[in-house]
């Protein structure tokens, strides 16, 4: 059994970028958005497991031969295909690393955050290990507030409770896959599920830790938010 499994999540569509290819493939000096973010996990991972679109699975299978033939040590690294909905793909790398015998512990990052450090993913897997689940988080700094359906304001959170949450997100195997079995038998309720501690919240039943993330560690989003990275990346 493997020790710590990352999955890469890099399936998603990228609509909100408006790009002619899904976000994660862009690339900044040389090098697409999701290895960037993969690569920041190779010394960390045991194995890691990049999900991807079906579509591009060949073009993915391609990079990681001409990596490894170009002396880059990518041995431990898989590649699957996910699904419609960002949770759906989890579940994919999560059988992806089951078929490999399991792991005492995964990480769960968005292949969209490239901007990943390695203080943050340490942090993580030091939490995940003392509390069996984890999140990298930071404080909000601005307000938040929760709409009604026509665009009022319903209420506002006090902000000393508000975090913006983050990947990487990591569980113990037994925290992850239990609350996905749930999910998976009993149906997501309507739930628009957007991280996998939602998960663990919802259809698990174990109390999921803060761990200090970054500010820097945004999710590549918008065009705006590649000016942002590539700056950073320079
Ligand atoms: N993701 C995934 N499988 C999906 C949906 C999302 O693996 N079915 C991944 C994305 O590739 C991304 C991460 O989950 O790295 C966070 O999702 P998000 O930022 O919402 O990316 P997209 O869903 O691709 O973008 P959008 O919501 O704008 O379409
Ligand atoms: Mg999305």
């Amino acid at each position: 059994m493997n020790r710590i499994g990352v999955l890469v999540l890099a399936a998603g569509k990228g609509t909100r970028m408006n790009s002619q290819i899904p976000k994660q493939f862009l690339e900044i000096n040389g090098k697409p958005i999701f290895m960037h973010s993969s690569d920041k996990f190779l010394s960390v991972a045991d194995v890691v497991c990049v999900v991807t679109n079906e579509e591009h699975l060949a073009f993915m299978q391609a990079l990681l031969e001409h990596d490894a033939h170009m002396g880059k040590n990518v041995k431990n690294v898989i590649i699957t295909a996910g699904g419609r909905e960002r949770w759906e793909s989890s579940v994919n790398g999560l059988r992806a690393l089951e078929e490999l015998g399991g792991c005492d512990y995964v990480l769960i990052h968005d292949a969209a955050r490239c901007l990943v450090d390695e203080e943050t993913i340490g942090r993580v897997i030091e939490d995940t290990v003392t509390y069996g689940a984890a999140v990298a988080a930071v404080p909000s700094k601005d307000t938040i507030k929760i709409a009604d359906e026509n665009g009022f304001v319903r209420s506002t959170p006090d902000r000393e409770r508000c975090w913006i949450i983050q990947t990487p997100q990591g569980f113990s195997w037994e925290v992850i896959t239990s609350a996905y079995r749930n999910l998976r038998e009993n149906g997501n309720g309507g739930l628009n599920i957007t991280d996998d501690a939602m998960v663990v919240e919802n259809f698990g039943n174990h109390p999921v830790r803060l761990t200090p993330g970054s500010y820097e560690n945004i999710k590549v989003t918008t065009p705006e938010d590649l000016i942002y990275v590539k700056e950073k990346l320079k």
